[in-house]
């Protein structure tokens, strides 16, 4: 079965043809990073307006890399949430007009479901049940999987969510947008012991917070007036060591308290390398096992609209209903870190 995705919730405005779910045939992220790079942050409306511009274009050079008509296709799906609205609308009402046009169905697909699953790309044949934890630009979640479309969430961001901090923290360095990858990669050469920071870990729940941490770098850096390049690395370093700690300590200690031997990750934020080995290096330690999405397929894309909408194509429809009751009974967090 091959399935058109299109993506278009934030700043990327993403085609993907995706054959049974797992494999790529073709993606196509047309990035809008150079648009919003003036602002450090992503301008909605010059969002909207760029999706408009671009969309057309993707599907049409995705069709012709995989050199593929309509014809071969056996339906579309669209992200229809959570996002920017206005960019929400773009893709959605091109999805709609395409299938009209194609005589396909239309599945539409929930943007967190889709970085839920992205890792399925790489790791073929993972199924639920498994505890994913899914952090991006715009959320920070941990979600009990425990069937297709069957998601029960166990904790969440309360404030910021972890790209978001990253970003902002960034900013606050006059590093360049996005803040994640500019942070990952100065960190490697810092030092995070020399100006330690707080680990948010809000104990006794399975929340996070990322919002006083920000506000520690905040504080910190108001201490002087310039820093220098290896000052700022040393400051990455602290923050990212924050930042993974707490993410690392909890999804851990839930796949623990919930007996689940399976972990998944995705989002922007698994792209980020400390992370990645840390969870890697600490689950194998404990015999549990860690699915990562692939890092193309962290940041946002249409593959894994498309593979979403073929693991729950028979519940979907275009305005499809995204359900994630909190997980009853949840086990106590204890302090873990
Ligand atoms: O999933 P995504 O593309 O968009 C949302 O759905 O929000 O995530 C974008 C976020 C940005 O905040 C970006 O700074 C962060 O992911 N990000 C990273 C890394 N690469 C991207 N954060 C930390 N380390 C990275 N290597
Ligand atoms: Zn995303």
């Amino acid at each position: 079965m091959l399935i058109l995705g299109i993506e278009t919730s934030c700043d990327e405005t993403a085609a993907a043809i995706v054959k049974n779910g797992t494999e790529v045939v073709k993606s196509t992220v047309a990035t809008q990073i150079a648009i919003h790079k003036p602002y450090s942050g992503v301008v909605p409306e010059l969002a909207s307006r760029a999706h408009v511009e671009l969309l057309n274009a993707v599907v049409e050079k995705t069709l012709k890399r995989a050199r593929m008509s309509p014809r071969h296709l056996d339906a579309l799906a669209v992200t229809v949430g959570p996002g920017l609205i206005g960019s929400l609308l773009v893709g959605k009402m091109a999805a709609e007009a395409l299938g009209w046009a194609w005589g396909l169905p239309v599945y539409g697909v929930n943007h967190i479901e889709g970085h839920l699953l992205s890792a399925i790309l790489q790791y073929k044949t993972l199924q639920p049940p498994f505890l994913g934890l899914v952090v991006s630009g715009g959320h920070t979640e941990l979600i009990v999987a425990k069937k297709w479309g069957g998601y029960y969430l166990l904790g969440r961001t309360r404030d910021d969510a972890a790209g978001e901090a990253f970003d902002k923290v960034a900013k606050m360095m006059s590093l360049e947008y996005p803040g994640g990858p500019v942070i990952d990669r100065l960190a490697k050469s810092g030092d995070p012991g020399r100006y330690p920071l707080p680990v948010p870990h809000l104990s006794g729940n399975w929340d996070f917070s990322f919002s006083g941490l920000k506000t520690a770098v905040l504080y910190l850096l108001r201490k002087k007036k310039t820093w220098t390049l290896a000052q700022k690395a040393d400051i990455c370093a602290s923050f990212q060591y924050s930042v993974v700690r707490v993410l690392v300590a909890k999804t851990l200690a839930a796949a623990q308290a919930l007996g689940m031997k399976n972990i998944v990750v995705g989002g922007g934020v698994a792209a980020n390398s400390a992370l990645r080995s840390e969870l890697n290096n600490r689950a194998k330690k404990l015999n549990i096992n860690v699915f990562m999405a692939p890092p193309q397929f962290c940041t946002d894309n249409a593959s894994m609209v498309a593979s979403a909408a073929f693991f729950k194509r028979h519940s979907l429809h275009v305005q499809s209903q995204f359900h994630m009751p909190a997980l009853k009974n949840p086990p106590p967090f204890k302090n873990a870190l």
